[in-house]
């Protein structure tokens, strides 16, 4: 098994790009059924989320939109509990019909405090989707309505998702190896 080494943590092979593919093209496909002639318009939830944003929407066969904000929780490998809104919605997502895209939901508090303001901009309807899911992992519950993975709690890295900065240009997911 190949070990890589990001900073002071190792890492081991996960879940492959192969795997990671199939599953986000059968999402792809889930959406195109569920949303035909809805238009739906995408929040895609950066950083983490762009690697998995573009694999999905790459797959899409429908008329869809997206667009982007930047939300962070996380220092190193614990979820720090404050969330910062570094980019905003500019996007005006009244009677749309709305899917979030997610990298990973750990304890939730990032969409739990993203969730009001757009609600309080009253979408048509509201999904979310998620490459990665730790249900044991949370304290805010969120109803999650497309998963494509759901993993145990160990920090993952890889397709997007980083350790300290660094990590998401690996094709693939990575977890954190125990010493
Ligand atoms: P919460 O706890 O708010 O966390 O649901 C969601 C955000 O935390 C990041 N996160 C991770 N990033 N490996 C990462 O690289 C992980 O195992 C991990 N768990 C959570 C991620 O940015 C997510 O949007
Ligand atoms: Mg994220």
């Amino acid at each position: 098994m190949v070990t890589i080494h990001i900073h002071d943590k190792s890492f081991i092979p996960y879940i492959s790009e192969e795997e990671i593919i199939k599953k986000v093209k059968q999402l792809a496909e889930t959406i195109n059924n569920d949303y035909k002639s809805k238009r739906p318009l995408f929040i895609s939830v950066l950083n983490g989320s762009f690697m998995f944003s573009a694999d999905l929407f790459k797959h899409l066969t429908i008329e869809a939109e997206i667009c982007f904000i930047k939300l962070a929780s996380y220092k190193g490998t614990k979820s720090s509990g404050q969330v910062i809104t570094a980019i905003g919605l500019d996007t005006d997502i009244t009677g749309r019909n709305i899917i979030i895209l997610e990298d990973i939901i750990d304890t939730g508090k990032t969409l739990n405090q993203f969730l009001p303001q757009v609600y309080n901009q009253q979408p048509s309807s509201l999904k979310i989707a998620v490459l990665l899911n730790k249900p044991e992992a949370t304290v805010h519950p969120v109803k999650i309505d497309y998963t494509c993975f759901s993993i145990p709690n160990k920090f993952v890295l890889g397709y997007g998702l980083d350790y300290n900065g660094l990590g998401r240009n690996l094709s693939q997911l990575y977890q954190l190896k125990e010493d």
